[in-house]
């Protein structure tokens, strides 16, 4: 195991009916004023936005509001989002949303701080070094955002979807009740559970070794979401299957898996982050066609943990032949076809033509992969491979 420092300082408050405690939570910490982040409307129907505004009334918190985040969500409501926080003095910013919503929202709270061109806290080393407090009330499980210090943010005009990170972008405390996913449309919760199993797996297969306690961890992430994915398939409002499937999203990228391990290999999340800043897809339907794609590119770099995985989470024992470690990787694109995912390119309509652009836009970053360095000509066989 590699030497690590572990911090985390969100608090997360989890369970059902915990949707009012939000109101109290921010007069705790100060908030007189803050920005309520939204996306297009869920919150609305499903009853979380009338439940956030009497809480807050009911502590007397005065609000503003920036709604519309798209999913892949854009610069230009960053930046709409910081006009209307500045303008309005606001205390801090509350999230009501997923991954999206959250991910827009640490992006406001940096870039009320950010002195510089704020695309600079993505594409340079110079990270937000102060944001303004941040509350979440998670609505969709997948990410982890609700729990780390990620933001991934789509600039439409150069068509770059790229991640910032920082201890500063951190939540203060998340509200996790699973029962307002209920109301999940049956393929978000597929993306979420497809999310959450490419989380673990970037860990699972970084070429660390002798990471025992971290593997087990992943596998049972891997397990409990499957098993939690079938449950919900039949019966979305099944809450255990819920609260499972929530915990494990947010444990896979809470920093938990990453401790003593090489940090994630994440070239499958960079080449499927091209796929969405040029076509708009899905994050958890793309990574259903890239991640597959990458596994079969590089079982070799480490067949022993390609056995391993085959063994632990579809129960195939490979008998520790390199053909066969395989069959793990095929055995995840059935169970992906099974509860709905597309698994190929094309499928989504993205064809040969459109290689040379995905491969340009992903070859932008300083290096991809830990696993195995990915050259130009590795990933081009990798988005090849995902035809
Ligand atoms: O906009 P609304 O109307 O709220 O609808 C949303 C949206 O259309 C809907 N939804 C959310 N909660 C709902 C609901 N519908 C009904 N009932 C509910 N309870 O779901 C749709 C998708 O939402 P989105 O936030 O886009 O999904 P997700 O949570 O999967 O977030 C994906 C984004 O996060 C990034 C992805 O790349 C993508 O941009 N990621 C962020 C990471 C991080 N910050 O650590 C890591 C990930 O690897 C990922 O890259
Ligand atoms: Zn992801």
């Amino acid at each position: 195991m590699n030497n690590f420092i572990f911090q985390n300082p969100t608090k997360i408050i989890f369970g059902k009916d915990t949707i009012e405690k939000i109101g109290e939570e921010l007069k705790k910490n100060n908030m007189k004023k803050i920005l309520i982040h939204y996306g297009g409307g869920s919150i609305k129907k499903n009853g979380v936005y009338d439940r956030v505004i009497s809480s807050l009334k009911e502590n007397d918190i005065d609000f503003v509001e920036v709604s519309g985040v798209k999913p892949n969500p854009r610069l230009s409501k960053v930046l709409e989002g910081i006009a209307v926080a500045k303008k309005n003095d606001i205390d801090g910013i509350l999230a009501i949303g997923g991954g999206s919503v959250i991910d827009s929202a640490k992006a406001i709270a940096g870039g009320f701080y950010y002195e510089d061109d704020i695309w600079n806290a993505f594409a340079t080393k110079n990270r937000f070094k102060k944001a303004l407090p941040l509350f979440v009330i998670l609505t969709l499980s997948a990410t982890g955002s609700e729990m780390n210090g990620n933001a991934v943010i789509t600039n439409e005009k150069t068509k770059q979807k790229w991640t910032t990170s920082g201890l500063v972008l951190y939540p203060k405390v998340t509200i996790i009740d699973p029962t307002v996913q209920f109301s999940l449309p049956e393929k978000q919760t597929i993306n979420g559970a497809v999310d959450t199993i490419s989380h673990a797996m970037e860990y699972y297969f970084d070429g660390t070794e002798n990471n025992e306690i971290q593997l087990q961890l992943a596998e049972g992430i891997i397990r409990t979401v499957i098993n939690s994915t079938e449950i919900l398939l039949k019966d979305p409002e099944n809450y255990e299957a819920r609260a499972n499937l929530a915990w494990s999203a947010t444990l896979a990228l809470n920093g938990l898996l990453s401790t003593g391990t090489k940090g994630g290999d994440w070239a499958s999340h960079e080449l499927e982050h091209s796929l969405s800043a040029l076509f708009d897809v899905a994050h958890g339907e793309g990574l259903a066609i890239i991640f597959p794609a990458w596994l079969k590119y590089n079982y070799n770099q480490h067949i022993e943990r390609f056995d391993r995985f085959a063994l632990k989470i579809f129960n195939i024992d490979t008998g520790n032949h390199a053909i066969d470690a395989k069959l793990g990787i095929e055995a995840l694109i059935e169970w992906y076809k099974k509860i709905g995912q597309p698994t190929t390119l094309s499928e989504i309509g993205v064809t040969e033509k459109d290689i040379e652009n995905l491969v340009k836009n992903a070859t932008q970053k300083e290096y991809i992969g830990r696993l195995k360095r990915l050259t130009e000509e590795d990933v081009r066989s990798i988005y090849k491979l995902a035809l």
